[in-house]
């Protein structure tokens, strides 16, 4: 085959009709369970202006220093956005939330984008589901936040997850586990990756989270944060865990484990799955209690996850997991000669309108061709009209799995549906 002139950019794919159905599946699932855990949704657009996405995740990060997308309208300059948390927050703050009493518990599904290298799990343009809980700092929360987002994958029939679990504590907390790794580091500079040399001043809690194989040593042999935290956020951690083993969900604590974004503080997780090669996160996500007053907004605490939808398809896919039905439609109107075909025409929505999904030939073809296009529908049944039903007025109605034939009026081949699909 001649190679397209045009195609998508690298990264970014097309979800296909067969992988659409598999995409709503999952979607309206997550629709569903999210109304049972009382979640709202909230949609936000998919630019925000740089300067929020560069306060909100921090100008030091691999997302914002190495892969937005960014484009300027005049002197306003916009990303397309590389998650949701900061533009949940500034929905907030710009919407008064906090106005609407309690705290806002809102869920997502999305696109997103970040310009990495593309490879399996890892895309320019992937699609999210996640939930923001703003407006509590109870433990309950954050248990509530890995909850749901254990509840989606086990639903679904994913289930040989790990959930790594830390607290990077807050900042007090953080600035003397800072000082404590950087002491730890400090004799072997010389022998760090270029990376880790460069975070070492500006960010070293990214180094616990290089996968260069010369950092390895100082990593495995570093002081842990969760010796570094305040008695406050000790009461905070060890409440989630409390809550954890009353739900019975198992976790590991990692005390390496830092995220990607700078506004975490206190609990920190990631779901982990074995099907998924290098790219291994299913999930994760963690407290953001400074954020809101970050971006403007009065002190609010916050806790929320977000899950890669891609990722979820390629365990579904390792697993053996079906998504959704295969493509099918209930009724193919097979029609012979042109009264047929407009007495077809007229019927489809008579059908249609009782919930009945209906199609017919759209090119004229001959009745074996249309009975193989039924066949390629996967239509459950056809209706065959030619010049004798008109007159006689009942027509052929075939079930394709069993072969079956009945000659019926139109309306006794409705009462065949009732109660309506
Ligand atoms: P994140 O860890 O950057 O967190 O992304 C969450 C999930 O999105 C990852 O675990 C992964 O499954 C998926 N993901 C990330 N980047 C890519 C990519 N390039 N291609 C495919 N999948 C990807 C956040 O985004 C935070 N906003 C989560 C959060 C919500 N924290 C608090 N609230």
């Amino acid at each position: 085959m001649a190679q397209p002139k045009y195609t998508t950019h690298p990264g970014m794919v097309d979800i296909l009709p067969d992988d659409a159905r598999k995409w709503q599946y999952v979607e309206q699932l997550i629709h569903r369970e999210a109304k049972i855990f009382n979640l709202e949704e909230i949609r936000t657009p998919i630019m925000e202006q740089t300067e929020l996405i560069v306060r909100g995740l921090g100008q030091l990060t691999d997302i914002v220093s190495k892969e937005i997308f960014s484009f300027s309208r005049g002197d306003d300059h916009y990303v397309l956005r590389p998650e949701l948390t900061a533009p949940v927050v500034r929905a907030y703050v710009e919407h008064h939330l906090e106005q609407r009493g309690g705290s806002q518990k809102l869920y997502y599904i999305g696109p997103m984008f970040r310009a990495e290298r593309p490879q399996k799990g890892r895309q320019r343009q992937f699609h999210q589901f996640g939930i923001e809980v703003l407006g509590t700092d109870d433990a309950v929360a954050d248990v509530e936040v890995i909850a749901f987002m254990i509840h989606i994958y086990n639903t679904i029939g994913i289930t040989n997850t790990t959930l790594k679990l830390n607290s990077i504590g807050d900042p007090e907390s953080r600035e003397s586990y800072k000082k404590a790794l950087k002491a730890h580091l400090k004799p072997n500079f010389e022998s760090l990756s270029e990376v880790s040399k460069k975070r070492y001043d500006k960010n070293p809690l990214r180094i616990l989270d290089s996968k260069e194989e010369e950092d390895q040593p100082f990593i495995e042999s570093a002081p842990v944060i969760t010796d570094y935290l305040s008695e406050g956020s000790i009461e905070h951690y060890r409440k989630v865990k409390q809550y954890l083993d009353d739900l019975k969900i198992p976790y590991e604590e990692d005390p390496y484990l830092v995220r990607g974004m700078d506004y975490y503080t206190e609990t920190a997780f990631e779901l982990i799955s074995p099907d998924l090669g290098s790219q291994d996160a299913l999930a994760g996500g963690g407290r953001y209690d400074l954020l809101v007053e970050e971006i403007g907004g009065q002190p609010t605490p916050a806790v929320g996850f977000a899950a890669g939808m891609e990722r979820l398809m390629i365990a579904c896919e390792e697993l053996g997991i079906t998504l959704g039905e295969n493509k099918k439609v209930d009724v193919y109107i097979v029609t012979l000669g042109d009264q047929a075909r407009k007495w077809g025409v007229k019927k489809l929505p008579e059908l249609r309108n009782k919930g009945i999904s209906a199609t017919m030939d759209y090119k004229g073809r001959s009745m074996k061709a249309q009975m193989k296009d039924a066949n390629r529908e996967n239509a459950r049944y056809t209706i065959i009209v030619g010049d004798n039903e008109l007159t006689e007025g009942t027509f052929t109605f075939r079930d394709m799995a069993e072969s079956e034939e009945h000659s019926l009026t139109f309306e006794q081949i409705l009462a065949r549906f009732t109660p309506a699909v």
